[in-house]
């Protein structure tokens, strides 16, 4: 097949994919760039644990649930719920840190939403939740629109012509309930941050409208540009588009086929985006009746035995895992400035890279990282035992996999998409993860795939990495916790790791816990000066390890989970940060900053040449 036709087959691909049935529309590529009225806000909610508002006293559907907004006309009338004058939420925000009583729930929440309509009522609209925790089904006055499952990632509804000039209202079902055939599974550890996290809009688009697009080196060269465009509507006709890069003079017009797809490649040698030189191009995507500008940075990442290379040089990733919980114990995170802290405390830690941990993140956190100059690892929840014989659970993998590469492939900065951690080595979680890793390199060839590991073996000090899911992915993260887990820290020193594939191996995890400003010996664990022991060992042991592509430790700083309960010293907190939810930077945060400050990145491709 021709590069044409293979765009095209991988297209539909997309487009068969990323349209998940029985779920909401999928994603509208740079959200940010496009026309929208924002219902960021209060919103008003109804705390539904018996879900009362959906089922009857039978548990058969009730035609006059919640989601019709109803209010009693009269003394008579008797309607047992009412959003108005009742509790309210911030969106976005997860409501387990906004109402003490809601800390702990897992269950049904009702949200409501009266608004008017900004500008005309007659165009084209969706609408459009950038992220919704765990499940739910979505209502516009009073009409069902459709369901989504997964926390953390876009999906919408097109609602043209369901719009009144004044007068609507939204309301969403959103149940966080832990779902043993969902993904995540019921055993995690995070907190489970229910509710609209993230923002909600109604975007205006034209007739015919810029879906989607994609622009990317095409994969082996530095001096060649691909991507495709395309365009939706109820009468896509074949169209010109015009895709403008002005730095690098490039105003290429394509013509779109019948179907709203046009194709490109282009003869073109960017500046290479690296993290030292973070550079982002501003392009112009132009349809007849639509302009979208978005900046777009170039780059190759491959694998040459035991090294991950970046624009063709050897790369040591000096990372440092992240969860998408804000600083100062305010829940999930929220804002860009909330993302820049975090990412700001990663670049003074010495950081090229952090690992998004363990789902994807905000939109804003990924191109913020990408003008940053970090690269990123992001992440699906297939995490620990997932119920791997179930399609349905299959089906939820696949679906967060395609919208979480739909979402991101024209960011620069990612280089890894990870499709698991820390799975179980049995037959059906190969098969779950082979099919995964498939689908992922049918979309995107230009990234690298990895899972996190802890299946490695131990045989006296040496450790031997031959988990059989190493055949089927490009990098393989391995995550250790010698001297927390298992071991004494100075033990960690002896140990000798095996790895039995010619691949890149990163240290996706290892690190210990401490409470901030907790001080006594190196031997007294939960005291900072103990996490630095465990630092340096571990750090003298990576050392040693020349297969080793980069680590990302765990994690840049404490996060909530309900496994943790130590109280005096965990109060619902993984201590193993570097840095305290207050912002506090624990003495090992010193070590790894040294580490990678004094890290030469040995430029093996000299040294593979003298072998
Ligand atoms: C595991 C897991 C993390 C968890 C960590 C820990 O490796 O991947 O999600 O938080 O260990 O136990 O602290």
């Amino acid at each position: 097949m021709d590069r044409k036709t293979i765009l095209i087959f991988c297209y539909t691909l997309f487009t068969a994919a990323s349209v998940c049935p029985g779920f909401g529309q999928g994603l509208l590529q740079n959200l940010g760039a496009r026309d929208k009225q924002c219902l960021d806000g209060l919103w008003q909610i109804i705390i539904d644990p018996l879900e009362y508002g959906m089922y009857t006293h039978s548990y058969k559907l009730k035609k006059n649930g919640y989601f019709l907004n109803e209010k009693a006309e009269n003394s008579f009338d008797r309607i047992e719920y009412d959003f108005d004058g009742g509790y309210q939420l911030y969106v976005p925000g997860d409501w387990n840190t906004q109402m003490e009583k809601l800390y702990y729930y897992e269950g049904t929440i009702w949200y409501k939403r009266s608004f008017d309509a900004l500008g005309d009522t007659n165009g084209r609209k969706r609408l459009y939740f950038e992220g919704v925790n765990y499940q739910c089904r979505v209502y516009l006055n009073g009409e069902f629109l459709g369901d989504h499952e997964g926390g953390f990632l876009p999906f919408s509804f097109d609602i043209t012509n369901k719009l009144k000039a004044q007068d609507n209202f939204i309301v969403l079902k959103v149940d966080n309930t832990r779902q043993k055939d969902g993904i995540p599974t019921i055993n995690f550890d995070w907190w489970n941050y229910g509710g609209i996290t993230r923002s909600v809009h109604i975007v205006n688009l034209p007739d015919t409208y810029i879906n989607d697009y994609y622009l990317s080196l095409v994969k082996g060269t530095k001096k060649k540009i691909e991507g495709w465009v395309k365009l939706e509507g109820d009468n896509v006709v074949a169209q010109d588009v015009m895709i403008n890069v002005p730095e690098l003079n490039i105003h290429e017009k394509i013509k779109t086929d019948k179907n709203g797809l046009a194709s490109f490649t282009l003869s073109s040698e960017p500046e290479l985006w690296s993290p030292d030189h973070p550079k982002l191009y501003e392009i112009e995507i132009a349809s007849a009746e639509e302009k979208l500008t978005d900046h777009i940075g170039f780059k190759t990442i491959e694998v040459r035995d035991n090294d991950i290379l970046l624009n063709g040089q050897t790369v040591f990733l000096k990372g440092i895992s992240i969860h998408e919980e804000a600083p100062f114990g305010v829940g999930r995170v929220i804002t860009a400035e909330q993302a820049a802290t975090l990412l700001t405390w990663a670049k003074e830690l010495g950081c090229n890279f952090i690992r998004l941990a363990h789902y994807p993140h905000n939109e804003f956190t990924v191109k913020l990282a990408e003008k940053m100059g970090l690269m990123v690892w992001s992440e699906i929840p297939v995490y620990w035992t997932v119920n791997y014989t179930n399609e349905s659970t299959y089906k939820s993998a696949e679906n967060q996999l395609i919208q979480m590469i739909d979402r991101d492939k024209n960011r620069a900065g990612v280089i890894l998409w990870s499709v698991a951690n820390e799975t179980p080595v049995i037959p059906e979680r190969l098969e779950f993860l082979r099919k995964l890793i498939q689908k992922a390199r049918a979309k995107d060839q230009t990234r690298l795939i990895t899972a996190a590991l802890n299946t490695q073996r131990g045989e006296d000090n040496n450790i031997i990495i031959d988990d059989p899911l190493g055949e089927y992915i490009d990098v393989i993260g391995i995550n250790s916790y010698c001297g927390w887990y298992g071991k004494r820290p100075a033990e960690c020193r002896d140990l000798v790791w095996k790895n039995t594939f010619n691949k890149p191996i990163i240290m996706s995890e290892m690190g210990g816990g401490a409470l901030a400003g907790m001080h006594g010996t190196k031997d007294d664990r939960w005291t900072e000066e103990y996490q630095a022991e465990v630092y340096e060992c571990n750090l003298d042991m990576l050392k040693k390890i020349d297969f080793l592509a980069g680590t990302s430790p765990w994690i840049l700083m404490d996060f909530r989970s309900p496994r943790r309960n130590l109280l005096r010293i965990q109060n619902d907190y993984n201590r193993k940060g570097l840095i305290s939810e207050n912002g506090e930077k624990k003495k090992a945060f010193f070590v790894l900053k040294d580490f990678y400050d004094h890290h030469q990145s040995k430029n093996k491709a000299n040294h593979s040449q003298e072998r």
